[in-house]
């Protein structure tokens, strides 16, 4: 036994020192021993007994032990720390037994490598947040470029392009026919002037986009009037009164998808009436907001479209976008009937 105690002691894993009754050192033993003051010294005389006399004193009265757990000495060299028992001795002094706490260490080490994992992985969230927030405000921009190409393709291209081939036009009767040249110019500056104010229009509606928007109510009854002064023709609008307040995304792509609509069946559909219907539903998952616009004009085939016209891939873009949908039914000499749909955001019902 008294060997085992020698080989832990000379191997620096325990170390033991003992003291007189007026608490003065009398031995020092082991490497672990070193944190206490030399031989003939009062044990106080260090760091972690320091203004402890009253304590040892109460210790060496009744004597008692108290352990000093989880100690970090530093004359033990980095990172170790040490359990020390205190006790008073039969000599009438105290015993001091330092033991190295090898698992002490260990566990800091275990807690210092999670700390640091987790701070990787909070590291590397923030990263991973910001690089979505950095994709989703490209992607609003790729998509508000998108948009205002289409806008200017709409106006600003078609009414070129009109102008162009009235010029051409112009340009091949002027000798022949100089009395409809003068008309051709006529109409060509029209198409100029009306080009350049749905430009205009376009351009103001990119501007305002941060203005407070309309209800959905509001905003679509705006567009028929619109239509109702440009063009002689029939109007009918069934509009539920929870939809009519709405507001937000929903409401904003619905007025947009009803105003391409319109410019559609003005341009294209020679009808004598429109139809509007707009309703929110409930469904299973959740509420949706729905849109029905027909009109009974030529119609078209949805299949044969022209190329390079986006007005109506600009629609179900919109509606993509919000989780919706929109779809077109026409046949020739059968009208057009659109709907579009797309599902309200918790926020949009509150209000709405
Ligand atoms: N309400 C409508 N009535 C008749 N034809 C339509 C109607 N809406 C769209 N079309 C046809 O579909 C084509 C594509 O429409 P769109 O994508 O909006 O392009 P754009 O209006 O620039 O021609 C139009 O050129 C037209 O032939
Ligand atoms: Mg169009």
């Amino acid at each position: 036994m008294e060997e085992d105690v020698a080989l832990a002691l000379a191997n620096g894993h325990i170390g033991f020192a003992r003291t007189d009754a007026r608490l003065r050192v009398l031995a020092r033993e082991g490497r672990l021993s070193q944190w206490l003051p030399e031989v003939g010294a009062n044990c106080c005389e260090c760091a972690l007994l320091f203004g402890m006399e009253d304590e040892l004193r109460i210790l060496l009265g009744n004597r008692s032990a108290f352990t000093l757990p989880g100690v970090h000495v530093p004359e033990l060299g980095d990172g170790l720390r040490a359990n020390i028992v205190i006790q008073a001795n039969a000599q009438h002094g105290l015993s001091i037994l330092t033991m190295a706490d090898y698992g002490a260490g260990e566990i800091e080490n275990l807690l210092t490598a999670e700390r640091r994992a987790k701070q990787m992985a909070d590291e590397k969230l923030l990263v991973e947040t910001q690089r979505a927030n950095v994709q989703t405000r490209i992607n609003a921009i790729t998509q508000e470029r998108a948009r205002i190409a289409r806008d200017l393709h709409d106006t600003l291209v078609q009414a070129m392009v009109a102008v162009l081939a009235n010029l051409r036009l112009v340009l091949k009767v002027m000798d022949a026919d100089p009395q409809r040249a003068i008309s051709e110019l006529g109409a060509t500056e029209r198409l100029a002037r009306e080009g350049l104010e749905s430009a205009r229009v376009a351009l103001a509606q990119i501007r305002s986009n941060d203005i407070p928007p309309l209800t959905l109510g509001a905003s679509i009854r705006a567009l028929l009037e619109q239509l109702r002064a440009r063009l002689e023709i029939e109007v009918t609008l069934d509009m539920q009164p929870e939809a009519d307040d709405l507001t937000g995304l929903v409401a904003e792509g619905l007025s947009r998808v009803a105003e391409e609509a319109l410019r559609n069946t003005e341009r294209h559909a020679r009808a004598h009436l429109v139809q509007i219907e707009v309703r929110l539903v409930e469904r299973p998952e959740g509420r949706y907001a729905l849109m029905r616009l027909s009109d009974d004009g030529i119609g078209f085939d949805p299949s044969d479209l022209p190329s390079l016209h986006f007005g109506l891939l600009g629609m179900s873009e919109q509606m993509d976008l919000l989780g919706g949908r929109m779809s077109i039914e026409s046949v020739k000499g059968k009208g057009v009937e659109l709907s579009a749909e797309a599902p309200l955001l918790n926020m949009e019902i509150e209000r709405g």
